[in-house]
């Protein structure tokens, strides 16, 4: 490990990201930094900056010259090929034409039906009950479902055996260690067994994945399946810009990203959404009596709560940041989540408010800014949507129900663990 890129800095907020009180009360933290007039700050544990202020935010991501994705989105310095997020122009020109031709509006759409149906059903399932822990029962099978629709993956083995427990145990791990600094996460590491869940649910995700490229690729050679049954052999059949196609590697990356970056994302935007319509007042009732609110609540909620507290960008050349002179190669954390609360674009930003400007809710971060905005936005969207428009005419007096309890397992990512609700019948 060579010397640290960073040290505090005057004037700038030291902040552990690993750690209490970040964990409990990240937004404290953000307030704190655009009180103070400098939304800049160091990491006293990982070795990293991070920015806070929506406008900076934004001006490192037009720098795409300067500002790389190459070691990719985590704190650690990602040493093997990414894909998308961890890869820069040419090669992530090549990668997103490829993404943007099997990540079609038609292909989303055209998976409407099968996510109603999804809902619904799981709906049905609990409704005589009239009370679920929502986040369990909803948010985090739903967008497996659509990823797994997307994939051509079942979501149950041979069995019949459902592959969520597992499929989760493993995103949790991976996740969870992205903000985690390279010496305390070696020992995480180490001290993991092979029967550690969370390792053998990466493991055996890893190999259901092989087995499916294995199988995409025999069918599409016998001819039984065609070049659109899936999104795997969408990979495998479209080419790049210059004719080339995806290497199996990198199709296997694909696979892992969108599982980890399209579920656990889209999982804590569906809860969040609910919780605030049912603890700000009169939004659950408001919404519930005007639907068209509803893409507004879901804006406002990625806005205040965004999923993904921020991800890494390094410096390919030397530059000041704030004044401060960076090493190359210095890893900087764009805190999606701290740019959705600047003051100098949102008035009141801590307050849920659906009366805002639509078209400047959406102007938050959450979903990224520039050259890697997310390819899934229009999904996770369609998939809020849809989970809205089930819920609210179905479940009548919706209401929390017991401790919501928060997820602390993954620090990169804010969300709920459960949300117990109750309903009348
Ligand atoms: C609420 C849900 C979601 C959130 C908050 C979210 C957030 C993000 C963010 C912040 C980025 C930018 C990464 C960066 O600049 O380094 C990103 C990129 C990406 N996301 Fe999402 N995402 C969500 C849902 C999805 C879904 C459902 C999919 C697909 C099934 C998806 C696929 C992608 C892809 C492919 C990229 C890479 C784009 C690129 O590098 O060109 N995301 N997402």
């Amino acid at each position: 490990m060579g010397d640290p890129k960073t040290r505090p800095v005057e004037g700038w907020h030291e902040v552990d990201f690993n750690s209490e009180p970040f964990l409990t009360d990240f937004k404290s933290v953000y307030r704190s930094m655009h009180e103070s007039g400098c939304p800049y700050a160091h990491s006293t544990t990982g070795d990293h900056y991070a920015v806070g202020s929506h406008a900076e935010i934004m001006n490192i991501l037009r720098k795409h010259d300067i500002w790389k994705s190459k070691y990719g989105p985590a704190l650690e310095y990602l040493e093997s090929p990414g894909v998308l997020v961890s890869v820069d122009p040419p090669e992530h020109t090549f990668e997103v034409r490829i993404v943007a031709n099997c990540f079609s509006k038609e292909v989303f759409e055209s998976l409407i039906p099968d996510m109603e149906a999804f809902v619904n059903a799981r709906l049905d399932e609990v409704f005589d009950n009239r009370e679920m822990d929502l986040h369990e029962a909803i948010s985090i099978p739903f967008p497996l479902f659509v990823i797994h629709k997307l994939l051509g993956i079942p979501l149950e083995d041979e069995n019949g055996e459902s592959r969520i427990g597992f499929i989760r145990d493993g995103i949790i791990t991976s996740v969870g260690m992205m903000l985690e600094p390279v010496a305390s996460r070696e020992a995480t590491m180490g001290k993991l067994g092979p029967d550690d869940p969370g390792l053998a649910g990466v493991m055996k995700t890893a190999q259901i994945y092989q087995e499916h490229l294995a199988l995409c690729k025999a069918r599409l050679e016998s001819g039984e399946w065609a070049d659109d049954e899936n999104i795997v052999c969408r990979f495998l059949t479209t080419p790049g810009p210059d004719g080339s196609f995806l290497s199996e590697d990198k199709i296997l990356g694909f696979m892992s990203f969108l599982e980890t970056a399209g579920s656990a994302t889209t999982t804590i935007m569906l809860s969040n959404v609910i919780y605030r319509l049912l603890t700000e007042d009169g939004a659950y009732e408001r919404v519930s009596r005007d639907p068209s609110l509803i893409p507004v609540a879901i804006e406002e909620t990625l806005r205040l709560d965004s999923p993904v507290q921020g991800l890494f960008r390094t410096n390919d050349e030397p530059v000041e940041l704030n004044g401060c002179p960076l090493d190359v190669d210095t890893k900087v954390m764009l805190l999606w989540a701290g740019g959705n609360l600047d003051p100098e674009v949102y008035d009141d930003p801590h307050m849920f408010n659906l009366d805002r400007d639509p078209a400047k809710v959406r102007r938050h971060l959450s979903f990224g800014y520039g050259t890697h905005f997310c390819r899934g936005a229009p999904l996770a969207r369609l998939e809020g949507e849809i989970f809205l428009n089930a819920i609210l005419p179905r479940l009548k007096n919706l209401r929390l129900n017991g401790e919501v309890v928060m997820e602390k397992r993954i620090p990169v990512l804010q969300g709920i663990r459960n949300l117990p609700v109750a309903w009348d019948t």
